[in-house]
């Protein structure tokens, strides 16, 4: 078979054999699919040969760029040992090994700050991580006698994955409205979408009244909720909602006035995405409970960790008859390959000084945000670190979003597409979120591109 009748076939058996994700497979089947071969620093290149800037991190799971050196390496000699061995009953060495240099992580993350988070759960991907945390956290309560706090409060626009427990947690209607039936209750707290204040308010002269609200659901409820769920700094499925400057510790407040445990989501914001290493230390505050996904491995492995304070562990242990047990676990539990992964990439933060190097580039794009804010259809811009948002709309002064039929963010990635940018929106929000590595020159040319790219969809 000659290369094109090969990539002809390849296209054709995308469409015969493969349902993809989040995806309207009616569109799909009529567009030309985009086939990635290969992948080097921040760019992917496609079956043609046509090279694309990663501009969304290959869904914001690659920090340090594709193809590092370092992290091949390490699951290449991985390899070499043993490729797979459960964690149930047994031990493996790199999961010791980076539980080890993850709590390192965290204790040089939160210093002295209390509690301690210092035991790690491995599962799969971000959606297990969660489910782990709301199980645990229903479970301890058990443990604690205090079997009432069977419910969690989350907030609006929340996302936490897509299995039925983070679902339950989560809060984006277009994705979450359909399986609601399936769904347990949960309290619903405002999210503090200053864009868009469900309350009507102006930050910060409201003085967070979204906080207010959460506190009146925990003072009617303490004795019925096990944990507050949160992705702390930014909520970003969605919409890439940044959050003031207060609020992260306003919560972990309420949920010690409250005796409810604080549960982290870090899937998206872990690893330096904001700026530090993890959300949370913009704040000073530690949670009970944090998951972390996506970047772990850089994206080469799926894995999940969710890490627990010592006091939630210890509401574990008991007599085998007890049956204090956690009754979870995955088969691909604390896969070897992934934490070898895992700990390759953790490496390379100190290597490459990557949290020191992202400064300018949070500069760049500040300025670069700053300048698309002008736009006649630019409703809102925020960032933090190097996660990034311009929300698109059809009446600036009204702020009325376009409807979502017309895939007004589709349209501008389209359209970055043809400049050789990928990146992928969330609606009417074009989300910019390129792997932490990205040079100067390639960061700028990824936000004239998608300016640019607005202004010929938006005119
Ligand atoms: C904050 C957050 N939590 C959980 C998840 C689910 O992760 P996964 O897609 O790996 O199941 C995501 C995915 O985008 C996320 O952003």
């Amino acid at each position: 078979m000659s290369d094109i009748d090969y990539i002809r076939h390849l296209e054709h058996a995308d469409k015969e054999y493969i349902w993809h994700p989040f995806t309207q497979m009616k569109d799909w089947l009529e567009e030309n699919p985009i086939i990635i071969t290969e992948g080097r620093d921040c760019f992917v290149k496609d079956c043609y040969g046509k090279w694309y800037l990663d501009g969304v991190s290959s869904l914001w799971v690659n920090i340090h760029g594709h193809r590092r050196k370092e992290i091949d390496e390490a699951v290449k000699s991985q390899l070499d040992k043993i490729s797979h061995s459960t964690l149930l009953g047994l031990g493996n060495v790199p999961s010791i090994e980076l539980a080890e240099k993850l709590i390192g992580l965290t204790d040089a993350a939160f210093s002295d700050l209390q509690p301690r988070l210092s035991r790690v759960f491995y599962s799969d991907n971000g959606s297990t991580a969660v489910e782990v945390a709301v199980k645990m956290a229903f479970q301890y309560w058990i443990h604690r006698g205090k079997n009432g706090k069977k419910s969690f409060l989350s907030l609006k626009n929340g996302y936490h994955g897509d299995t039925v427990g983070a679902m339950s947690v989560g809060n984006v209607e277009i994705f979450h409205n359909v399986f609601q039936p399936l769904l347990f209750k949960t309290f619903k707290a405002p999210s503090p979408y200053c864009y868009r204040c469900e309350l009507g308010k102006t930050c910060p002269e409201c003085s967070f009244a979204c906080l207010r609200e959460m506190e009146s659901i925990l003072a009617d409820h303490s004795d019925e909720i096990a944990a507050v769920v949160i992705e702390p700094i930014v909520q970003a499925a969605g919409g890439m909602i940044v959050w003031p400057d207060g609020y992260l510790k306003g919560i972990r407040e309420l949920c010690v006035k409250y005796d409810t445990l604080l549960i982290a989501d870090e899937v998206a914001t872990g690893f330096g995405r904001t700026g530090k290493m993890f959300a949370c230390e913009h704040e000073s505050i530690v949670p009970d409970i944090m998951c972390l996904s996506k970047g772990i491995t850089n994206g080469y492995m799926p894995l999940a960790v969710t890490l627990a304070s010592e006091e939630i562990f210890n509401a574990f242990l008991g007599d085998f008859r007890d049956l204090k047990t956690f009754f979870h676990g995955h088969s691909y539990t604390g896969n070897p390959l992934a934490c070898a992964a895992a700990i390759a990439s953790l490496d390379i933060f100190a290597k490459d000084e990557t949290l020191h190097n992202l400064v300018p580039k949070s500069a760049i794009i500040d300025y670069k945000l700053t300048e698309m804010r002008q736009l006649q259809h630019v409703g809102d811009v925020r960032w933090k670190g190097l996660v990034a948002a311009v929300e698109l709309v059809r009446d600036k002064k009204t702020n009325a979003p376009f409807l979502w039929e017309e895939k007004i963010g589709w349209q501008v990635a389209y359209e970055a597409r043809n400049d050789g940018v990928l990146i992928r929106p969330l609606g009417n929000v074009i989300v910019i979120m390129p792997p932490l590595t990205i040079s100067i020159g390639d960061l700028n040319h990824l936000m004239e591109v998608i300016k640019k790219s607005i202004i010929s969809v938006t005119g």
